[in-house]
């Protein structure tokens, strides 16, 4: 993933272009969108509406629906914290109370540098294993507040 601004028009173009061609393509057109850009821009929604013959509303309420897809630019490095109920009871708030004190940032928000944006997940289907949290997309399980930092600071992003 490359996460920043969407700077080629041709690049998202050819994304629609192949995914508008199968049927049921745009939640995987979501899916490239966010994992090329590391998120959807809401600029470019009345584009990706008509690549999929759909009204703005109808993609912007599929796009919203889903939890996991963003609609803001997020930092070089994305840390998704599991909020669920399972994650909750095995010990999450040690975990997210020690990444918003390090990262100085709430959920949704990314570092002053830039480096790290903060996302809240809502199950990542490793509950037995919680607290769970990913980081770029790597699932970690059994987190705590000692693991996290470590993990942090493999990523530069604490001091
Ligand atoms: S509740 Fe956290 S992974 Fe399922």
């Amino acid at each position: 993933m490359e996460n920043g601004k969407v700077e080629s028009k041709g690049e998202l173009e050819d994304i629609l272009e192949s995914f508008s061609r199968l049927a049921n393509g745009l939640i995987p057109a979501f899916h490239a969108i966010q994992n090329r850009y590391g998120y959807i821009p809401k600029e470019r929604l009345p584009e990706i509406a008509r690549a999929f013959n759909l009204s703005q509303a109808d993609v912007y309420g599929v796009l919203t629906f889903y939890h996991d897809f963003r609609l803001e630019p997020v930092g070089r490095h994305v840390v998704s914290v599991c909020r669920a109920e399972a994650c909750q009871a095995n010990g999450s708030a040690a975990v997210i109370d020690h990444l918003r004190r390090k990262l100085g940032v709430d959920f949704g928000e990314t570092t002053a540098d830039e480096e790290v944006t903060l996302l809240p997940t809502y199950c990542f289907g490793n509950c037995a294993c919680g607290p769970s949290v990913a980081v770029d997309g790597k699932l970690y399980g059994r987190m705590s507040a000692e693991r996290v930092e470590r993990i942090l600071r493999g990523m530069g992003a604490s001091a």
